[in-house]
């Protein structure tokens, strides 16, 4: 059954230019999307940068523009990236688009007019790489760079009204928050009394941001802003239907370092606006090196760019979703990637094609043979196939994309060793032409099907594998490749990167 599917990833900061940790949030919400797009279901998939606030302020006027044109001037680095590794989103958000800016003052004034907003004095410490007020324990802490002192009238929201209400959602809706231990980790949180959240800068001290409706002189909170967006662009206050259609979303994937804005923040303010909560928020872990997280501040990030350049997006988005178990963190190395990349991808999947096609060609004029096989062995062959995306689906479903892929490759294992243990080779010595036909058959619809089980991993190089086998637009049955198809020709799939030895 069809069903519609909502993803977003975060709206990045637009800083700098993009890093691995944007590539894999944006790269896992693809696959998933593409997944769901191939099943059938109607998917809406969002994206986006998150163009205002401190940050970005004080990165335009390190480079001496305007925040606007450093922002316009740096988009395109996102959006070049993601069309170069494949990512197919439905829209793309800049939190500076009118169509934005006027949908979260229309929540601001919605959540005032609620009378969840009030103003006060607050005098306090200041982090601005992490855009908030931090304690005096954060303080001392160590933890948090670019802390200033600061007293200021503000605007406040009354989080705090919501705590209740929020500890017993999350009780009761296993699937809202998840993996479970970050479930815990909430919960852990809201044990603490919850203080209300700070939602204004005063504009002499930060002009860069929407201006909030009912307090001139001052901008909105930027994380308030960016968090709207998941509301503003599929309609919300614009396009009833629409939103209707769409939200509450499917799934929120973010970083396990933005869990508390993400539901915490967000589940108040949709309470307060009378709004339903996202389904599900899915915290995913991140990539390290060593010990430490990659990061561009502390200059230890693998540009996408330059591993794509040199291995192709396919390699790229294989080895990301292959390597990390979703939720925890996970190692990166050059040495990891090359080693998933000849093993999983040279020798077992553009092994399998070469081997198919170098053994149709050498016997069978290049061409699909004909399958001899019973009514009950189709069956049988046909229900691995069906059994296997079944499971593949489960997997996708509970956000376990490397078993789904694990799965998925355990049929391209299986057709290699049964070319192996059949010899094809052997059977055309003994005159047995038929039999080989039939274990050739197999091998290749086995190819097509993990070809196009693997396709929202990996679009380009299985739509190579589904043309050579002129079987572009099949499915997911059992025997839709026809024999007598005339294979075309193609190059190694995944030549095999050679590593010199030390
Ligand atoms: N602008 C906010 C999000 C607003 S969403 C309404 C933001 N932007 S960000 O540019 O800092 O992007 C952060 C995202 O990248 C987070 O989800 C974070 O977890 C992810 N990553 C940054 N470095 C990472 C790794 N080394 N590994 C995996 N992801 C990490 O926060």
């Amino acid at each position: 059954m069809s069903s519609k599917f909502y993803v977003t990833t975060p709206i990045y900061y637009v800083n700098d230019k993009p890093h691995i940790g944007h590539a894999y949030t944006t790269i896992l919400a693809d696959c998933l999307a593409r997944y769901h797009r191939t099943a059938g279901d109607e998917v809406f998939f969002l994206t986006g940068l998150d163009e205002h606030g401190q940050k970005v302020q004080q990165a335009a006027e390190k480079r001496g523009m305007s925040p606007q044109a450093h922002c316009d001037d740096l988009a395109p680095r996102f959006t070049d990236l993601w069309k170069k590794l494949g990512i197919q989103y439905d829209d793309f958000v800049r939190t500076t688009q009118d169509r934005h800016k006027k949908i979260v003052q229309a929540a601001l004034q919605k959540v005032y007019d609620n009378g969840d907003v009030y103003e006060a004095e607050y005098e306090g410490w200041y982090s601005v790489a992490e855009e908030r007020f931090i304690t005096d324990t954060e303080k001392e802490s160590g933890q948090f760079r670019d802390v200033q002192r600061l007293k200021e009238k503000n605007y406040f929201f009354k989080m705090s009204k919501y705590q209740k209400k929020l500890i017993e959602y999350i009780e009761t809706h296993p699937e809202f928050i998840q993996p479970q231990h970050r479930k815990n980790e909430i919960l852990g949180f809201l044990r603490q009394p919850l203080g209300d959240l700070c939602i204004s800068r005063p504009k002499s001290r930060l002009s860069w941001g929407i201006e909030i409706p009912f307090a001139k002189d001052y901008v909105t909170y930027v994380w308030f802003d960016a968090l709207i967006n998941y509301i503003s662009i599929p309609g919300w206050g614009s396009d009833e239907k629409k939103f209707k259609k769409w939200w509450p979303a499917n799934v929120h994937l973010i970083g396990k370092d933005i869990l508390t804005t993400h539901c915490v923040y967000w589940p108040t303010m949709l309470f307060s606006l009378g709004l339903p909560l996202p389904k599900t928020v899915f915290a995913h872990g991140w990539w390290l090196i060593g010990e430490t997280k990659m990061s561009k501040s502390l200059g230890n990030v693998i540009n996408p760019l330059d591993l794509v350049d040199k291995y192709g997006e396919d390699a790229v988005r294989y080895y990301l979703m292959r390597d990390m178990v979703l939720g925890d963190d996970a190692n990166f190395t050059l040495e990891n990637f090359i080693h998933r990349y000849n093993s999983d991808l040279a020798n077992d999947f553009g092994n399998l094609l070469n081997r198919v096609s170098g053994l149709l060609n050498k016997h069978f004029e290049g061409c699909i043979p004909e399958s001899f096989v019973s009514e009950k062995l189709i069956h049988t062959t046909h229900e691995v196939g069906r059994r296997l995306w079944q499971e593949a689906q489960i997997h996708i479903n509970s956000f376990k994309i490397h078993e789904a892929i694990k799965t998925i490759m355990s049929l391209v294992q299986v057709a290699n060793s049964s070319l192996e243990k059949e010899a094809p080779w052997k059977l055309i010595k003994e005159g047995n032409k038929a039999a080989a036909g039939h274990c050739l058959y197999t091998a290749a619809e086995a190819l097509r099907l993990s070809a196009v089980a693997l396709n929202p991993i990996m679009p380009g190089k299985t739509k190579i594998v589904l043309d050579v086998l002129g079987a572009e637009g099949t499915g997911l049955k059992w025997g839709e490749l026809k024999s007598g198809t005339k294979l075309k020709l193609h190059e190694a799939l995944f030549p095999r990167i050679e590593v010199e030895k030390k």
